[in-house]
């Protein structure tokens, strides 16, 4: 049941004593708070002009007036044209005043409209968006038990992570990610039994079946509607050769596994010391193990400031932690915490050789080896 927080919020109304409050650090704070409320009342715009193709629509069309890209997307013209306002002041498109219309740089739609483009990054717009959809939840999780059952996140969320990692995945895994851990690439070629841990809707299982076909993968998820999709996919592919099974990353198998991997997942899982032992105990003895996480660092106070930090402590908080929370082992790794965390993990279930592959400030890939 929902509590007021009316209370909770004016515990006292005193404002402090002026001669000890200093006023420029108060301006230049709620500044800072208008800012980012900018950021977050625009992420909405942006899931809008994501979702219903209007970044799309403006994408190589040049100078468009409201009108037309009203009439082109058959939206509603009003909306549209306050939408075109809102990114206008946003600086996401440029307004020419005298002509009425409005473009999408294409420097802006790599980042927005171009799938292929190593610039898109827009999926996140619904992951920060997912957020806002389940405060309630999360509140409940707060004055409860701290976990959140995965089912209450919206499948937007779920395609949103889907899409933002898939532009990592197109334009670093087989070119920088797996070529850094040592034998890996060499073992994918000649045809390894790789098992892929949190595969959400296949993306990275899919891409490394396409890279290395030799190779036999399974995805493994616990999201049973993530498999399906997933397994939707690989239909739509072509790709008989990959398997998907709903399974708690603690029971995956039956293998024996030469590569195990887990992307953006190893910190969802509610036990992810059960999940890497489980790993070891499928790999064969010299089998590789990678764990791709969202780049983090080991102090806390490093990341102050930074916008990804920022971005991924909030979504941990509201999401991640709280879905490793409501299963059962209820670790609360959390996406951030550093390098220095995770690969203590991966000794501490018995892995040898232990180390940091690549750091290129958007992930981590970690390894080791049975
Ligand atoms: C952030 S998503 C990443 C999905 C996918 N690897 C990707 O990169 O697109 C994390 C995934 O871990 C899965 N997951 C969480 N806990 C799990 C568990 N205990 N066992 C298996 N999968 C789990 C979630 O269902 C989700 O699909």
């Amino acid at each position: 049941m929902t509590t007021t927080t009316t209370d909770l919020r004016t515990p006292d109304s005193t404002i402090p004593d002026a001669a000890r409050v200093d006023e420029t650090r108060v301006e230049a704070f709620a500044g800072a708070l208008l800012t980012d409320l900018a950021g977050a009342a625009t992420t909405v715009m942006t899931v809008i002009g994501d979702r219903l193709g209007l970044f799309a629509a403006m994408t190589g069309a040049g100078p468009l007036t409201a009108a037309e890209l009203a009439a082109s997307t058959r939206l509603h013209p009003r909306l549209v044209t306050k939408w075109l306002a809102a990114m206008t002041v946003s600086s996401y498109v440029t307004h020419h005043p005298d002509a009425g219309t409005y473009e999408l740089p294409a420097e802006h739609a790599m980042v927005l409209s171009l799938p292929g483009s190593p610039a898109y990054v827009v999926g996140a717009a619904e992951i920060v968006a997912g957020q806002y959809a389940t405060l309630a939840a999360l509140e409940e999780a707060f004055r409860g038990d701290g976990g959140i059952d995965y089912d209450v996140f919206p499948p937007s969320m779920f395609g949103g992570v889907e899409r933002f990692f898939r532009t990592a995945y197109t334009h670093q895994l087989a070119t920088t990610w797996f070529p850094a851990v040592d034998g890996l690439v060499d073992r994918l070629e000649a045809g390894a039994r790789v098992a892929d841990v949190g595969c959400g809707r296949g993306e990275s299982t899919l891409q490394i079946a396409a890279h290395w076909p030799a190779c036999t993968v399974t995805g493994f998820d616990i999201h049973h509607p993530s498999v399906v999709a997933a397994r939707a996919k690989a239909i739509e592919a072509g790709r008989t050769d990959v398997a998907f099974r709903t399974a708690d990353a603690t029971v995956i198998g039956p293998g024996p596994f030469d590569v195990v991997v887990f992307f953006d997942a190893l910190h969802d899982m509610g036990d992810p010391p059960a999940a890497l032992r489980r790993a070891r105990e499928r790999l064969v003895d010299g089998g590789i193990v990678v764990a791709v996480e969202p780049w983090s660092l080991d102090r806390l106070e490093d990341g102050i400031g930074n916008p990804s930090v920022r971005i991924d402590y909030s979504c941990s908080t509201s999401v991640c932690t709280p879905g490793s929370l409501g299963q059962p082992g209820r670790y609360g790794l959390g996406t951030q915490g550093g390098p220095a965390r995770r690969l203590a993990l991966l000794t501490e279930a018995g892995f040898r050789d232990a180390r940091l592959a690549v750091d290129d400030g958007v992930n981590l890939v970690l390894t080791a080896v049975r």
